[in-house]
């Protein structure tokens, strides 16, 4: 049988346990705290309405949004915000949620970012580490799934597409989606690969 184009790489129920358990996690590390989850949009949306519904705890929550080259899936070192946040950061006990760590030049610029505005401390929590490619080396706390490949669903996209996916499935054939970006959506009538 030929490789399939994309297939399930996490399923939603392995997904909605490993959010449980991270949930856990911070909800003991932060204990007696009111944290704020900053949310990088537009990827970690989907992945912050799970785990602040499983936290337990009370927090607040606030965007931001950094620019990246748009609809494509490889990223740069150039990295400036485009939509800041609303809340002030001082003193703060901030999560910072990110949907993928992939070379690590946008998680590095946004620490950077961030602990210049003096919070208390700053917690970074990724539903993707994807180590492979990493170019810088910031810190991460809090790791979902590690991966090497290129994934889409659960708030992750292609060229805007299948963000709206509820597991990750994984693209072996990126040319081909590239090609066709819409190839993929069977997916979405519960083929579990194309
Ligand atoms: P980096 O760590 O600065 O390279 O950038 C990470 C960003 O690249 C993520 O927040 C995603 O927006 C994007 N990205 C990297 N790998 C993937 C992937 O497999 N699927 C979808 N987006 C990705």
């Amino acid at each position: 049988m030929p490789v399939a184009i994309a297939e399930i790489a996490f399923s939603q129920e392995q997904i909605s346990r490993r959010v449980r358990q991270l949930a856990k996690v911070i909800r003991s590390d932060l204990a007696g705290r009111r944290p704020l989850l900053v949310s990088v949009l537009q990827g970690s949306v989907v992945f912050l309405a799970d785990l602040v519904r499983a936290l337990e705890l009370d927090c607040d929550i606030d965007f931001l949004s950094v620019s990246s080259y748009p609809g494509e899936y490889q990223t740069g070192g150039v990295v400036r915000i485009i939509k800041d946040l609303e809340i002030v950061l001082e003193d703060r006990h901030v999560v910072l949620i990110e949907d993928i760590v992939d070379t690590g030049l946008t998680l590095a610029f946004l620490l950077k970012t961030l602990k210049a505005r003096d919070p208390k401390e700053i917690k970074v929590c990724t539903l993707v580490d994807k180590p492979v490619r990493r170019i810088a080396q910031p810190p991460i706390d809090y790791i979902g799934f590690q991966s090497d490949r290129f994934l889409i669903g659960y708030g992750l996209d292609f060229q805007g597409l299948y963000r709206n996916l509820p597991y990750l499935a994984a693209v072996n054939d990126v040319p081909a989606l590239a090609a066709e970006p819409r190839l993929l959506e069977p997916l979405f009538s519960g083929v579990e690969q194309v």
